[in-house]
C-alpha cells in the first residue's frame, strides 16, 4: 500500500535517497515519482535514475501513497505542516544528515500528532535503505539537528584542522588527507564496533608521560571539549528560532 512514493524536490538530498532506494531494491524506479523547478533538472533526474520526473507537484501527491518533502529542512515541525495539509493527514518528521550520499547516514524519525506506528515505520523503511534510522520524540529534534543533522560539519572541519597540523609537520598535502580519513574512519569504526566507551579507547592509546597526552594537555588547555558544548547548544538554540520563525511567516 505504501510502495508508490513521491519526493517533491529531487536536490542533492533528494536524488541521494531515491537512487539509495533503488541501488538497495527498496523500491524499483517505476515505484518513484520526483519532481523539481527547472526542467533541466526533471530530465537529469529522469535520465539518471530511470524514475518519473515532472515540474508538477500536485501530480506527483496524486499518484504517490506516500510523499517525502525534501524540504526537511531545519526546523519545520510537523504541526506547521499539518496545519497545510488536510485535517488527519498523517506526517513524520526526519533529521537525516548528508552522509545520505553514501548510504551512511544517521536519520531520526518522530511522528506528527496523527502519525500511527506503520507510517513511521514507512519513514524508517525509506531512511534505513541509507543508513542509520532511530525514533524519537519530536521535543528532541532541535537538538538532533544540531548533532547528528550538523555533525558532519563539525567533522570535516576537524579533518581539515588535522590535516594542516600535518602540512605543519611538512606531509605534503596528499599524504596529510590520506593519514587523516583513514584514522577517522578507523577511530569511528572502533566508537562503533568495540561497544567501548571514547574514554576507555582514548586511555588505550594514552601512554603515561608519551606523546598523546602531550598533545590532549593543549586540547584541555584550550578548552575544545567546553567548545563543544557551546557549539551543539548554540546549533540547537538556532534550530529552535528558526522553527518558530518559520511558523511566524506561515501564519501570516
Ligand atoms: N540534516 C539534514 O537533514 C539535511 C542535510 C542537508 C540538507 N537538508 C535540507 O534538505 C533540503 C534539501 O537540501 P538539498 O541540499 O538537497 O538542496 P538542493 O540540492 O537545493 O535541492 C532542492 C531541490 O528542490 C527543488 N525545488 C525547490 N522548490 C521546489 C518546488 N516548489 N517544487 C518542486 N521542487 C522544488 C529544486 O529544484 P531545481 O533543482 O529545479 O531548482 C532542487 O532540486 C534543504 O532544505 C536542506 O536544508 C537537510
Amino acid at each position: 500500500m505504501t510502495r508508490r512514493v513521491a519526493f517533491l524536490g529531487g536536490g542533492k538530498m533528494g536524488e541521494a535517497l531515491v537512487s539509495g532506494l533503488i541501488r538497495s531494491g527498496g523500491r524499483n524506479p517505476d515505484e518513484i515519482m520526483v519532481t523539481a523547478r527547472r526542467e533541466e533538472r526533471v530530465r537529469e533526474l529522469a535520465e539518471r535514475n530511470g524514475v518519473a520526473a515532472t515540474l508538477s507537484n500536485p501530480e506527483a501527491v496524486e499518484w504517490a501513497e506516500t510523499v517525502v518533502l525534501v524540504s526537511f529542512a531545519a526546523g519545520v515541525r510537523t504541526s506547521f505542516v499539518e496545519k497545510h495539509l488536510a485535517s488527519g493527514v498523517p506526517v513524520v518528521r526526519v533529521m537525516s544528515n548528508v552522509a545520505v550520499l553514501v548510504d551512511e547516514a544517521m536519520s531520526v524519525v518522530s511522528p506528527g500528532s496523527h502519525a500511527e506506528d506503520k507510517h513511521v515505520s514507512v519513514a524508517e523503511e525509506l531512511l534505513g535503505y541509507v543508513g542509520r534510522v532511530i525514533r524519537l520524540p519530536e521535543v528532541h529534534l532541535d537538538a538532533i539537528t544540531a548533532t547528528s543533522g550538523s555533525g558532519p560539519a563539525y567533522f570535516f572541519l576537524l579533518a581539515e584542522a588535522m590535516i594542516e597540523a600535518c602540512i605543519l609537520l611538512g606531509l605534503s598535502r596528499d599524504v596529510a588527507t590520506e593519514l587523516i580519513i583513514q584514522t577517522m574512519l578507523g577511530s569511528a569504526k572502533m566508537l562503533r564496533d568495540t561497544g567501548k566507551h571514547p574514554v576507555e579507547l582514548r586511555e588505550m592509546v594514552t601512554s603515561p608521560g608519551g606523546t598523546t597526552i602531550a598533545a590532549i594537555r593543549h586540547l584541555e588547555e584550550a578548552g575544545v571539549r567546553a567548545a563543544f558544548l557551546n557549539a551543539i547548544d548554540a546549533a540547537r538554540k538556532r534550530s529552535a528560532e528558526l522553527a518558530r520563525g518559520g511558523e511566524e511567516e506561515g501564519d501570516a
